[in-house]
């Protein structure tokens, strides 16, 4: 099992380059199943991406991944398609799950094994389900597979979602785009990366239109024409790196290939604790502030603050002056990070769904252990704080959603490495 080896308290300082988006590429590529050519470019070379490659494969398009061009092609024949996505497949990447509305809208039918929990919480599909029936799908569940049909096709209507979750607005946009006439879809996520998906099927030829939290969307052939689409910068991980940059960069560090524009509440928030933050047209210039203030903060939907920054972010309050608190209001279980942090030498106590964190505190290296991919990479965000050494195990969960982690932190000064 690989290990991660930090050696903390360096001051950081340089230039990043940031990813394309993970959690926009997933959608895609379940959209490819729509279309018959397509290139995707600046694509995150992280496990999800490859194991959603592997799940198109196995369905029967023609799906490869050139590396060093950090592109992706896909050819669909339409030949043998298999309507079938394996627990194997989905069971270690959930959002193999996403490929259930593009197969029924196309073939009418899928079989999709259900996704099942994972680390933070019980991730149920009802609300993808609930909008697959309300668009005239056939769904039983049996032997811990979903099981879709939809012979006369899918027929547009209202859908209004009880609850906003963005995997289930994804597979409803990807149903909708092939059910005939007009869907409405209400209270809908509204990420960036869902507005990418837009891009990416508005390219297919399809007709749709974002008003506020509901997406509108009109049946339209699609365009066999070739796509090409410029994936989205990973939002995720540029927070990531500028509560890096907030703990450690004495001299600046200077994030580039980023749009600052779809990021303003997690540089408010920031700018809120006292963290140095000079935004130019496609990059954020971010420096370390001894004096970093307490917040309060509440995870919540776009354009809230995202609960992928929870972790990160709790960090950096372990350094700030005084009591913050972080309230997680999506998943039910996204503190596994606390534990590990304590040990570390962070004072933080949980009551309820709310994580009371006391400031400052010394953080000293220890041997810690990742449990799923954000809480990592808070881990490795503790021991470029802490004084000596952090060994962090189970590092396969990071390499699920970092690319080239230790090269970008180390081309900023930080003493890490594989092992
Ligand atoms: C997406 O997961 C992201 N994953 C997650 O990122 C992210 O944390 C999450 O959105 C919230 O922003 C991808 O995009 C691949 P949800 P998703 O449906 O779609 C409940 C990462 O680290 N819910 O918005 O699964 C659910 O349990 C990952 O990159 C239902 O109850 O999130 C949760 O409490 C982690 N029924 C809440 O809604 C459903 O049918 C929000 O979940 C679906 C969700």
């Amino acid at each position: 099992m690989e290990k991660l080896i930090i050696k903390g308290n360096k001051e950081l300082s340089g230039k990043i380059s940031i990813s394309g988006s993970k959690n926009a590429t997933l959608p895609i590529l379940a959209a490819t199943i729509l279309a018959n050519q397509v290139t995707l470019k600046n694509i995150p070379l992280v496990k999800d991406i490859f194991t959603m490659v592997e799940l198109l494969n196995f369905i029967g398009l023609k799906a490869r991944i050139i590396k060093k061009k950090n592109i992706i092609k896909i050819n669909n024949n339409e030949k043998n398609i298999n309507t079938l996505a394996p627990y194997k497949l989905v069971k270690t990447m959930r959002a193999g799950v996403l490929v259930l509305g593009s197969l029924l809208t196309k073939y009418g039918k899928a079989k999709v094994s259900l996704p099942g929990g994972c680390a933070i919480g019980t991730r149920p599909v009802d609300l993808h389900l609930f909008a697959l029936k309300k668009l005239g799908a056939k769904i039983k569940i049996k032997n811990g597979y979903i099981i879709a049909d939809a012979k006369k096709g899918l027929k547009g209507c209202v859908i209004k979602f009880p609850s906003i979750s963005v995997g289930a607005t994804e597979n409803a946009l990807l149903a909708a785009s092939n059910a005939k006439g007009i869907t409405i879809l209400k209270n809908c996520a509204i990420e960036p990366e869902i507005k990418d998906l837009i891009l990416f099927l508005k390219k297919l030829g399809l007709i749709i239109n974002l008003k506020g939290r509901s997406i509108i969307i009109k049946q339209r052939k699609i365009k066999n024409s070739k796509i090409v689409h410029n994936v989205i910068f990973d939002r995720i991980e540029l927070g990531t790196y500028m509560i890096a940059g907030a703990l450690q960069a004495t001299n600046n560090i200077i994030i580039n290939k980023i749009n600052p524009k779809i990021v303003k509440s997690e540089i408010d928030i920031l700018r809120k604790t006292g963290v140095k933050i000079t935004i130019k047209k496609s990059s954020i210039v971010i420096r370390k502030n001894k004096k970093l203030k307490r917040i309060n903060i509440t995870t919540k939907p776009y354009p809230g603050f995202p609960t992928d920054l929870q972790a990160q972010l709790m960090v950096l309050l372990t350094q700030a002056n005084g009591v913050s608190k972080i309230k997680e209001d999506i998943f039910e279980n996204r503190f596994m990070h606390v534990s590990e942090l304590k040990r570390m030498g962070a004072d933080i106590e949980i009551k309820d769904k709310t994580a009371i964190i006391k400031g400052p505190t010394k953080l000293t290296g220890a041997e810690v252990m990742a449990t799923d991919l954000r809480a990592s990479v808070s881990l490795v965000l503790a021991g470029l704080v802490a004084e000596n050494k952090t060994i962090i195990n189970r590092i396969y969960h990071l390499d699920r959603g970092y690319e080239f982690l230790e090269s970008k932190l180390k081309s900023c000064k930080a003493e890490i490495k594989r092992v």
